[in-house]
């Protein structure tokens, strides 16, 4: 089954509640933490991300592109992420990283920018539940799906399914009805749709439509 997770970054920021309650048919809010480091760009930090939680209107998915994973991320485990995912560019012990996250419960996800090969988390597949394939460069939403990323995707899954892994295969950057099927097609079964789904008229229609092109 395939997940929809929005991306709230280019939401009505200043009604983050609000945002969230447009999208609640999905399957969770897709939460982009940026620190001017790690990507050229600034968004908000852990205070947001804790209230947004307390509102509990739906899962939180914080995509965490910041540096030194490795001292940040656990907090956001802590204050009650369902999924809290890391770069393993930036992770300097990723599996011990994993293995905090596990302990404050939240799901381990472990991202790459397009340019980083899969043979970077290939050792770290046992520790994580959701591998995220990038398919913008990480930073900005609105950009184009890069479509040379399908093949990645798709060797992806054939990784897991050979060391008969069930790890989740996100993909997050300009997807849009135009690009789901592909990517769906190639292995993926968590969609983050940032743009296509607040630049609709009907978020939860966009939602909907997003989830049957994904699972035809
Ligand atoms: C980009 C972020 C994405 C972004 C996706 O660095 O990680 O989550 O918001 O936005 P769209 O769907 O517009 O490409
Ligand atoms: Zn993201």
């Amino acid at each position: 089954m395939s997940l929809i997770h929005p991306s709230i970054l280019n939401s009505d920021t200043a009604d983050l509640a609000g945002e969230l309650t447009r999208i609640s048919s999905a399957d969770a809010a897709h939460v982009d933490v940026m620190d001017n480091h790690f990507v050229p760009n600034l968004t908000w930090g852990l205070p947001v991300v804790e209230s947004l939680i307390r509102r509990n209107i739906m899962p939180i998915d914080a995509h965490l592109m910041i540096a030194d994973p490795d001292r940040w991320a656990p907090a956001y485990a802590e204050a009650g992420c369902d999924s809290v995912t890391f770069h393993v560019e930036a992770a300097r012990a990723p599996v011990v990283l994993a293995h905090n996250l596990h302990k404050a419960g939240a799901r381990v996800g472990v991202g790459v920018r397009p340019g980083t090969p899969l043979s970077a988390i290939e050792e770290l597949l046992p520790y994580m539940d959701m591998a995220l394939i990038m398919t913008v460069e990480p930073g900005f939403g609105g950009q184009a799906f890069i479509e040379s990323m399908l093949p990645k995707i798709r060797r992806l899954r054939a990784l897991l399914n050979e060391q008969n892994l069930d790890i989740q295969i996100q993909v997050d950057g300009g997807v849009s009805r135009h690009t789901i099927a592909q990517a769906a097609e190639a292995g993926a079964n968590v969609f983050v749709a940032g743009s296509a789904v607040f630049g609709a008229e009907d978020a939860a229609e966009e939602i909907a439509a997003l989830r049957k092109i994904a699972d035809p």
